[in-house]
Formats: C-alpha cells, sequence, structure tokens
C-alpha cells in the first residue's frame, strides 16, 4: 500500500512510532526512524523494519530543537532522496496535578510534544509543495479532546496539536497534501506501564471495548492515512480508543 513512500517517523523506537514503522515498513514504504536516546532500541526496529525487504535508518535526534530539525530533514531527504510521509508521534509526559507542576514541567512537554511537531512539519513542508505530496499524521491524544487531571501540559500540548493540524490542512491542501491527526486512548507502551494495576483495571471499566489498545490498533489507522485510501480525508482528528470518548 505505501511501495515507494518514504515515511518519517518520530519517537519511532518504542511504543506507538515502533509499531508505526513497522507497519509502513510491511506496506513497503522505506522508514527514517526519529529516536531521542535508546540506540539499541532504534537499531533493533531498524533491523526489524528492514526485514520486509526495504531501505530503514536510525537517527537519533530531539525533535524540540529547530536548528537539529532542519539539518535532520535535509539529511534523510539526501539519504533517502525525499520524503513523503511525515508522522509526529515524539511525546513526552510530567504529570502533576496544576498546583505542583514546574515551569520546566510545562515548557519541556509543550516543547517536545508541540514545538517538535512544528518543526517537522516546517521543514518538510517545503518539499512536499514542491511535489503537490504529502501525508502529515500527527498523534494527538484524547486527553487534548477530554481534558484530564494531572495533564494540564500535556492536554494542552495535545490540544493545540489539533490546532496544528487542522490548520495547517487548510494551508496546504490546495498543494495535494493532506494533514490529520490520531487521538489514542489508553494504549499498551512504556508510557502507560507506570500505571498502578488498581488504576488500571479502573479505567477498563469504563472502555466500552473492556480493553487497553495495542500500538498496532494506532499503526493500522496511520497506514490508512498515510496511503492513497485516505486521499479525500484531511483535517480529521480520528479517536482510536475502544469508544472511551465518543
Ligand atoms: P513512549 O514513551 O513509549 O515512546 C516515546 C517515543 O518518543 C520514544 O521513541 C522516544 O525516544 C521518543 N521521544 C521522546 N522525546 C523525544 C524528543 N525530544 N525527540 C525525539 N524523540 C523523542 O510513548 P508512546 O506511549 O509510544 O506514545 C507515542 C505517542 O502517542 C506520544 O505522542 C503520546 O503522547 C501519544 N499517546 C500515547 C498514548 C498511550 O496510551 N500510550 C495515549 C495517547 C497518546
Amino acid at each position: 500500500m505505501l511501495k515507494g513512500k518514504v515515511a518519517l517517523i518520530t519517537g519511532a523506537s518504542r511504543g506507538i512510532g515502533r509499531a508505526i514503522a513497522l507497519a509502513m515498513a510491511a506496506h513497503g514504504a522505506d522508514v527514517a526512524l526519529i529516536y531521542a536516546g535508546n540506540d539499541k532500541a532504534a537499531s533493533e526496529v531498524e533491523q526489524e523494519a528492514a526485514s520486509f525487504g526495504i531501505k530503514a535508518r536510525c537517527y537519533k535526534c530531539n525533535v524540540a530543537d529547530y536548528s537539529a530539525t532542519e539539518a535532520l530533514v535535509a539529511q534523510i531527504t539526501e539519504d533517502f532522496g525525499g520524503i513523503d510521509i511525515l508522522v509526529n508521534n515524539a511525546g513526552i509526559t510530567r504529570d502533576k496535578l496544576i498546583m505542583q507542576m514546574s515551569e520546566a514541567d510545562y515548557d519541556d512537554v509543550l516543547s517536545v510534544n508541540l514545538k517538535g511537531a512544528y518543526n517537522m512539519i516546517k521543514h518538510t513542508s517545503r518539499q512536499f509543495i514542491k511535489k503537490r505530496y504529502g501525508k502529515i499524521i500527527n498523534i494527538t491524544s484524547v486527553s487534548g479532546i477530554m481534558g484530564n487531571a494531572g495533564q494540564a501540559n500535556y492536554s494542552a500540548s495535545k490540544a493545540g496539536m489539533i490546532g496544528l493540524t487542522k490548520s495547517v490542512a487548510r494551508e496546504l491542501a490546495g498543494r495535494g497534501i493532506n494533514c490529520n491527526a490520531i487521538a489514542p486512548g489508553f494504549i499498551g507502551t512504556d508510557m502507560t506501564d507506570a500505571m498502578p494495576e488498581s488504576a488500571r483495571e479502573e479505567l477498563i471499566k469504563n472502555i466500552p471495548l473492556k480493553r487497553i489498545g495495542e500500538p498496532e490498533d494506532i499503526a493500522n489507522l496511520a497506514v490508512f492515512l498515510a496511503s492513497d485510501l485516505a486521499n479525500y480525508i484531511t483535517g480529521e482528528v480520528i479517536k482510536v480508543d475502544g469508544g472511551l470518548c465518543m
């Protein structure tokens, strides 16, 4: 479904980003994998992706850094001959109640989650416009739609991503570029494994499909949105949450 396309996925060393990278590779895309810290995990994903017979390479880069992401996009463009699909998945949490939330807690989350997405869109959109083709997929969260106590910084960043998605979709629609967001509910990854068992059970009670989502549940939609089957979908925020947030 994605044969001949080049996909850049941020936060691809684990969790949802890893699943998206592997699903895109399985559907024939070459993949550039961006990660923050874990070299070993990233190179394992690179190898696993390459086993599908596509080109895969990982790059260490902080998405919050404007000039580093500019150099990163230039390097990937040179290495792969261009980029067709951008998935802004890198994200962090620093959960605290607002009274305990420090300025750094707020700034760090906004910098990675929201400014990181801006940086990547800014640096890739020129080539998308030039070739009149591009698929941008932003991974937001149901927290950005509903809000969540203890996540004011995170919810603000994810709500901001929704505004970013819709504005970019409007700006670039005339150039054959689609920009959409996926809002996962509760997905089993390192980010959510930290939750106590009792809280987890309580949460599952509120999910109509009665289970925590798998990273692959998000990856399936990302592949669809990145494909030409989704050419008439733009500016959309699609929830993948087992019915949690209807
Ligand atoms: P994770 O914590 O397992 O993985 C995060 C990835 O982002 C890692 O590959 C890490 O290297 C990368 N990363 C972190 N900071 C970075 C930076 N400054 N520069 C470059 N890469 C960086 O997270 P998970 O659970 O896989 O989440 C992925 C995305 O999905 C995040 O944006 C998260 O907010 C979102 N999400 C996750 C949900 C869940 O239940 N797990 C629910 C809703 C949204």
